[in-house]
């Protein structure tokens, strides 16, 4: 029996209390729009549920009426994994469920709720003397639900690993719903298949995560980050090395930009001076997070490189604001592309040591499909996972900047096919890259996580058509 919208929104309000369900589409509107303002399909009703038992009532009264859910955290998802496709799905909001259930420092591990702010889940652990590492540039609403869901990376991955690799294992509720309780504290635990893994990268296709047991580091006692001028990707390359050489693990953070990213800063005023010493194509922000006994590991590094002639300035943060200006002009490197009209953005990663080979093929292929685009490739050099964005040629119409896309994003996707490389580093697939995941991705893969969705989720209800595309028999 097919219910009309409705009754949808009265079974709705039955099953988790009126003032948990909006319908109206003024109040959907924040749920509905996302950052990159590209997908706009509505929604039959955002939800917002109290308890982990109205979820599984939820979940089941929607498989039984094959109704389509979508998982959302903080709504801050790149690819659209997190709005409506179909325009008939419920939004299921994870925000309230956002408890700390406990925390073991000594056990070097917490167990918090999916709908817990990723910046909160850092104080959590701060505030235990410990560290949580992960960070991303929407830290302040991002949850730990959608970081998980997306496998998600950030600027730390190169010493700590992404959220895959903080993860020992989580509650979900699965699309029948039945509790999954993979929540532990062990760092060893080989008894069969890895299901908690499976979850976490499924962008909600296989059931909700509704909390996780994340990994904690000892926390630092300070930092030294550096802001080291490059001649070019390739010399950013050489320091990579010198500084893992030299420093190990201590070495957190390795962010590459262009000179054009730090200008567009300072022309939008986003920023209220430029961090750098001296003019230079290319930046490398560079961090190492130490701990007590431990100094200077920075200047050492850098003196190393002055005396091997492989750069020629940089500065090393002196003061708290200082090093914060630093963070904060390489977190707004993406939005500044916004204030300079439309961009064409591709997250993707290629081995580390093929990243200069990258840039330059991708740029000169640009030039070439589109005179006078302006490149911003930017990001995580330390792991590989380049931002490949381009800005449109100044004072060109983003409309019809935006319609010759296609080409670029194949001349790209197929440098990095050809590079070993993966045409999503850490954003996912949400809805964006479907088509291009079904072309691109091994098909015995395709054939495998087909099979398990459908075994899952037989009716098709979590998030479908996100990673795997709509079959005609769903
Ligand atoms: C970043 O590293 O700044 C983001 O992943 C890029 C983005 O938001 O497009
Ligand atoms: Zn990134």
């Amino acid at each position: 029996m097919t219910l009309e919208n409705i009754q949808i929104v009265t079974q709705l309000e039955a099953i988790l209390g009126a003032n948990n369900v909006l319908s109206e589409n003024s109040e959907m509107v924040p749920f509905i729009s996302e950052p990159r303002k590209r997908f706009h399909e509505t929604a039959q009703a955002v939800v917002m549920p109290r308890s982990i038992a109205d979820l599984q009532t939820l979940v089941r009264w929607a498989n039984n009426h094959k109704i389509p859910l979508i998982p959302q955290g903080g709504n801050t998802g790149m690819v659209g994994g997190q709005v409506p496709l179909l325009g008939q799905e419920i939004i299921v909001n994870m925000g309230r469920l956002n408890k700390v259930r406990q925390v073991d420092a000594d056990g070097g591990h917490m167990i918090v709720e999916a709908g817990l702010i990723l910046e909160h889940a850092h104080g959590v652990a701060l505030q235990n003397n410990m560290l949580f590492p992960l960070t991303i540039a929407s830290k302040g609403s991002a949850q730990i639900g959608g970081v998980l869901s997306t496998n998600a990376g950030g600027t730390q991955v190169l010493a700590y690993g992404n959220a895959r690799a903080l993860c020992l294992g989580v509650e979900a509720v699965l699309p029948d719903g039945s509790l999954y309780q993979g929540l532990n504290g062990l760092k060893k635990n080989n008894t069969g298949y890895d299901l908690s893994n499976l979850l976490v990268g499924a962008e909600g296709t296989l059931g909700f995560i509704t909390a996780a047991s994340l990994k904690l580091f000892p926390k630092p006692s300070h930092y030294e980050t550096a802001w080291i001028n490059v001649a070019s990707p390739q010399i950013g390359l050489r320091l990579l090395s010198l500084m893992q050489e030299m420093a190990g693990n201590y070495l957190t953070a390795f962010e590459l930009m262009p000179r054009f990213g730090i200008d567009m800063q300072l022309k939008h005023t986003m920023i209220a001076r430029d961090p750098s010493e001296s003019l230079s194509p290319w930046y490398v922000m560079a961090e190492m997070s130490l701990t007590k006994g431990r100094e200077n590991i920075m200047q050492r590094c850098l003196e190393e490189a002055f005396g091997n002639k492989l750069i020629e300035d940089a500065i090393i943060a002196s003061t708290l604001g200082h090093r914060e200006l630093m963070w904060a002009t390489r977190e707004q490197m993406s939005a500044s592309q916004s204030r300079e009209g439309a961009s064409i953005k591709h997250d993707v990663s290629v081995p580390i040591s093929k990243v200069p080979e990258l840039i330059e093929r991708g740029c000169a292929v640009a030039e070439k499909l589109i005179p006078g685009i302006r490149p911003c490739p930017f990001g995580h050099m330390g792991d590989g996972n380049i931002h490949f964005n381009f800005s449109q040629p100044q004072g060109a119409d983003p409309v019809a900047f935006m319609a010759s896309a296609q080409p670029l994003h194949d001349a790209i996707y197929e440098i990095i096919a050809d590079m070993g490389g993966s045409i999503s580093a850490e954003h996912g697939i949400g809805q964006l890259k479907v088509d291009l995941l079904a072309q691109t991705k091994d098909p015995v893969a395709l054939t495998m996580m087909g099979k398990i969705k459908h075994a899952l989720d037989p009716n098709n209800i979590c998030n479908p058509g996100k990673i795997l595309a709509i079959s005609k028999q769903d």
